[in-house]
């Protein structure tokens, strides 16, 4: 079943119900905020802090879409640009299609496409869609279509908090070798990530060609979540730990401990060029498996 209810903050929100799982989708940001397959625990992280506007501070916690940049508004290379990772996670996206393909697998389909409002802030013709499908995985497909005249680059992630049992005791395969750059030490050299990534401070790393699976390896909820994508060869890992957390209005002070965001990117060297009708699609597929 899917239906059209008011979510969080009274916005409005797609509810998808099948025998596999149910997920919400809020058309704040086409933002995924729960996706709970049968029988097993919720496998986002949504804060309690967090704000549901309609004009507001983005939804902190399930699948923020970060689009056309990624990190603060300067790195959009726009002069005047304003908001950290872009807009779209920030605009009010109309349902293009829903389908229920079987008693397993339902999809909905969401669309951005530019404006008044968007053209001011970011001076291109596009279509975004935000593909969602919900079954034994939840799979996102994000599209961009240049539908304008002119060339465009844009940055994006798929920026999912998942929820995990004890940050401490986490770890995430997948990463042992690469180059990254540390957003936290502010250091511009790549170093090789040494093993899998572990947490005991602050962790904001862009992780290059890192286009294979990872795995969240969560003891205490004792599971794993794998993340396999297509069409994205970075990824980004962070926990804002004690300080940040503080700071963060919108996060409770210890919800540091229940969270990891691991997130499918186009980012840095990655970040697509589009010519005029040329078009985009990464796509993310996280699944649990019991442990
Ligand atoms: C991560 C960035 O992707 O998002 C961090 O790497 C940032 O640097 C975090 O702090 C949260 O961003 P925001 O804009 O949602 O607070």
């Amino acid at each position: 079943m899917i239906e059209a209810i008011l979510g969080p903050g009274d916005l409005p929100t797609l509810k998808i119900t099948n025998a596999a799982a149910t997920a919400t989708v809020c058309l704040m940001g086409a933002h995924v905020l729960t996706y709970q397959p049968a029988g097993q625990e919720e496998m986002l992280f949504l804060s309690s802090k967090s704000e549901y506007s309609q004009t507001g501070a983005p939804i902190r916690g399930g699948v923020p879409i970060c689009w056309p940049w990624f990190g603060p508004a300067e790195s959009s290379g726009i002069p005047g640009a304003k908001g950290g990772h872009g807009f779209a996670r920030q605009c009010m996206w109309t349902v293009e299609t829903t389908h229920e393909e079987s008693e397993n697998s339902s999809t909905v389909v969401l669309a951005l496409t530019d404006d008044e409002d968007t053209r001011a802030i970011w001076p291109y013709a596009f279509k975004l869609t935000m593909e969602v499908t919900v079954g034994d995985a939840l799979t996102m497909k994000l599209t961009t279509t240049n539908t304008g005249t002119t060339a465009f680059s844009y940055a994006q992630a798929l920026h999912t908090y998942f929820a995990v049992g004890e940050i401490e005791k986490t770890t995430v395969k997948g990463f042992d070798g690469l180059a990254f750059k540390n957003k936290v030490a502010g250091s511009e050299a790549p170093n090789p990530q040494p093993g899998d990534v572990t947490f005991t401070e602050e962790t904001d790393r862009i992780y290059f060609h890192a286009a294979g699976e990872s795995v969240i390896v969560d003891p205490v909820k004792k599971r794993e979540i794998h993340i396999t994508k297509e069409n994205s060869d970075t990824g980004v890992v962070w926990n804002p730990w004690i300080v940040k957390a503080q700071r963060m209005a919108d996060f409770a002070d210890d919800e540091y401990h229940n969270m990891v965001c691991v997130e499918c990117c186009n980012v840095d060297y990655d970040a697509p060029t589009l010519q005029p009708g040329e078009a985009h699609t990464m796509t993310a597929v996280h699944q649990i498996k019991q442990a």
